[in-house]
């Protein structure tokens, strides 16, 4: 006589040995107690545009929803990060043209945009953090985030700049410097500077593992560097079939004292971040840049994607990547949506 066939629910229990992995994902209470993944505010860093003049803030074309702040609007931004709980706020000046140049020397200018910005952010919110970029391209005619002869990025020549340009940035009273520059060795001359000029408390967050990327056309256009880059930043800039590389570079900045590393771009190099943040157990931080931003909002205001939650899931993938913290455009609407 034949065996009467088992049910689905025999055979599923045998398969399973009775494990059923949706038990845990019943209700709300139970999503929420096991999640291992949490995206909090403290997480963020909110990346802000900053410009000349004073009046209202001009919209950035390619980043919908991003502005250019006056230096009166960024410190009620800064504000309102203060009363979101965000810990921190990058800034990135858009320079007037007529003071750019081959040499980036507006970057050494003691009262230039961003100083100011800096100072006038701490006097009146003293408890937001501040971190600035350093690199030249805001400043130089070229968009090269170096000095050039040629066609050539010199290296040390920048790197001499690029200290003195941290230097400034910190006596402003910034306090997290962000080399961006992928210079050989900067990180090394920066601390140094920085040391013997008294600032041994600035921290750095070396941008290691930064590659040469389409994901940052916005972000140009909002510092107005784009139409003036000649050429690509792929000399020093890496190159994104590379990941042995990312991990020596990280190695190296660590070396040179950075106190944090960050990958960048951000969604597209998961494998990479994830890879630094096992490797190295410090400080690591990814970069959702302006690309990522605008690829979002371009579907949203298509009606193609639900802005929140899309935001929300790329946001926790990067934690669940192993980020200690995001630098996302994002920052404050993601503040208020988990405040609420
Ligand atoms: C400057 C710098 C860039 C970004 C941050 N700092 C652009 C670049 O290297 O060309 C990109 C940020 C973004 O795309 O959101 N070196």
């Amino acid at each position: 006589m034949d065996k009467p066939t088992p049910s689905v629910t025999e055979r599923i229990d045998t398969a399973t040995g009775g494990l059923r992995m949706r038990r845990l994902r019943q209700a709300d209470w139970s999503r929420r107690l096991v999640r291992e993944t949490k995206l909090s505010t403290a997480d963020l860093i909110w990346p802000i545009f900053v410009r000349e003049g004073r009046g209202a803030p001009q919209a950035v074309a390619s980043m919908p929803g991003v502005f250019r702040l006056s230096i009166e609007d960024c410190v009620a931004a800064a504000k309102r990060a203060r009363d979101l709980q965000i810990p921190v706020i990058a800034l990135f000046p858009y320079t007037d043209p007529s003071l750019r140049d081959a040499n980036g020397s507006e970057a050494l200018n003691p009262d230039n945009l961003v100083c100011r910005a800096t100072r006038a952010i701490k006097a009146a919110v003293p408890e937001v953090g501040i971190m600035c970029d350093v690199a030249l391209d805001p400043y130089t005619s070229h968009g090269h985030d170096g000095v050039m002869a040629g066609d050539t990025i010199l290296n040390d020549a920048s790197v001499e700049i690029l200290c003195r340009q941290a230097l400034v940035q910190a006596e402003a009273g910034c306090d997290v410097i962000g080399p961006s520059d992928m210079m050989d060795g900067r990180v090394a001359c920066i601390r140094q500077a920085l040391d013997a000029a008294g600032h041994r408390n600035t921290l750095i967050m070396a941008y290691s593992a930064k590659y040469a990327s389409a994901f940052y056309g916005p972000f140009r256009d909002a510092v107005g560097s784009g139409g003036m880059l000649k050429g690509d930043k792929r000399t020093y800039q890496m190159d994104y079939g590379n990941t042995d590389e990312a991990l020596r570079e990280a190695a190296q900045d660590l070396a040179e004292g950075a106190d944090m590393i960050m990958v960048k771009p951000g969604l597209p190099y998961l494998d990479i971040l994830s890879r630094l943040a096992a490797e190295f157990g410090v400080p690591t931080f990814a970069y959702q840049t302006s690309g990522e931003y605008s690829m979002i909002m371009a579907a949203v205001q298509n009606g193609w994607l639900d802005g929140d939650k899309a935001i929300v899931e790329t946001l926790s993938a990067y934690k669940r990547a192993g980020a200690d913290g995001i630098l996302s455009y994002f920052a404050p609407t993601v503040a208020a949506m988990l405040r609420g």
